[in-house]
């Protein structure tokens, strides 16, 4: 019997009270009308003489432990319910609803035009915004005093000369090539600069992605097909797409690439000026003499290139019609492209 007490008392001890439940529980098994503690008592019977004074005791002790330890829980329950109240809480009633924000348009169709590349085998490589000139420039064959430097008007650094804001990815291209061994597929996503007057369809601020690929015997058919599937991708199947012979310094040949106008589908509309057609971006091969400077012999590989514009690639997925709308942070905007993956 004297095991008994020894017992119930450890239970005692150990009882977690953590909520009104609980409270009921440990009153009902040591306080109530009905208890453990009573059930000891009735034992007595069977403690031999000269202890039964000794073991009433002992009894009695437990069920003050049980007595002082319900009055103590029994007190904090009271106050923390007083306190909810006095503070006017009422903890039953639902939450207030978090609100929660959207991706920026723009990362939305990075992340898209990521995730179609990446499909095929290409991986993501960045380069710093505030560029040098050798990789800016001059090893894209835009050597100092070429004229096609005035295609990117450039902010340069006052304390720097030899420094600018990069006027394209097109420089990390430079930077993967001159670390890295053929073969090299790679998209360089990144915000770029240029000094250009803001207005609904140009800003100085805004985001390229390049394309790189190097390896033995890739042609100009590969740059095609690579193309057309990402095309397909982005802008839906049945998309169409043309090249225009174009000139860029650091491609040969060069070209810059269409779609069929995503809005009136090629039949001619204000959006693509009723030439059916929209230009997404510039493509070419490798100029050899860009090889040659990222240190990769151009006998032995050769390769394409394309950088497109996310802004206007955005504008015309989802018929955003002022670029600037991108740079104002204005919520009404941004939170159209709340359902957007
Ligand atoms: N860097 C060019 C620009 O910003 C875009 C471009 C054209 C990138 C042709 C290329 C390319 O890689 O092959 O206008």
């Amino acid at each position: 019997m004297f095991d008994q007490i020894e017992k119930i008392q450890a239970e005692i001890e150990a009882f977690q009270v953590d909520s009104k439940e609980s409270l009921e529980q440990f009153k009902r098994e040591f306080v109530g009308a009905k208890n453990k503690i009573k059930d000891l008592f009735k034992g007595i019977k069977e403690v031999e003489n000269e202890r039964k004074k000794e073991f009433g005791q002992k009894v009695n002790d437990l069920k003050n432990l049980a007595e002082s330890k319900f009055a103590e829980l029994n007190n904090s329950f009271e106050q923390q319910a007083n306190t909810d109240a006095a503070s006017g809480i009422d903890l039953t009633r639902p939450g207030q609803p978090i609100e929660l924000g959207s991706r920026h348009p723009i990362t939305l169709v990075q992340n898209q035009i990521i995730n179609i590349f990446n499909r095929i085998g290409y991986n993501i490589s960045e380069g710093p915004e505030i560029e040098d000139d050798w990789h800016n420039f001059t090893a894209l064959n835009l050597p100092e005093d070429h004229p096609a430097r005035d295609m990117q008007d450039t902010y340069f650094l006052e304390t720097d000369p030899d420094m600018v804001l990069r006027t394209h990815t097109s420089s990390v291209q430079v930077r993967v090539m001159e670390n890295e061994k053929p073969p090299i597929r790679t998209i360089s996503p990144g915000r770029v600069y240029r000094n250009e007057a803001i207005s609904a369809r140009s800003h100085c601020q805004f985001h390229q992605v390049e394309g790189l690929y190097i390896d033995k015997d890739v042609s100009f058919a590969d740059l095609k097909q690579t193309l057309y599937f990402f095309v397909q991708e982005l802008f839906g199947e049945g998309t169409k797409i043309r090249f225009r012979p174009s000139y860029f310094p650091f491609t040969e040949p060069s070209a810059e690439m269409d779609i069929s106008c995503p809005f009136c589908k090629g039949d001619g509309c204000n959006i693509c000026k009723k030439t059916g057609w929209v230009e997404i971006g510039g493509c070419g091969m490798v100029d050899p003499a860009v090889l040659t400077n990222a240190k990769i012999d151009p006998e032995e590989y050769s390769g394409f290139a394309f950088g497109m514009g996310v802004e206007r690639i955005t504008m015309l997925k989802y018929q955003v019609n002022d670029i600037r709308l991108f740079f104002e942070n204005d919520v009404r905007f941004l939170k159209q492209f709340n359902s957007v993956l």
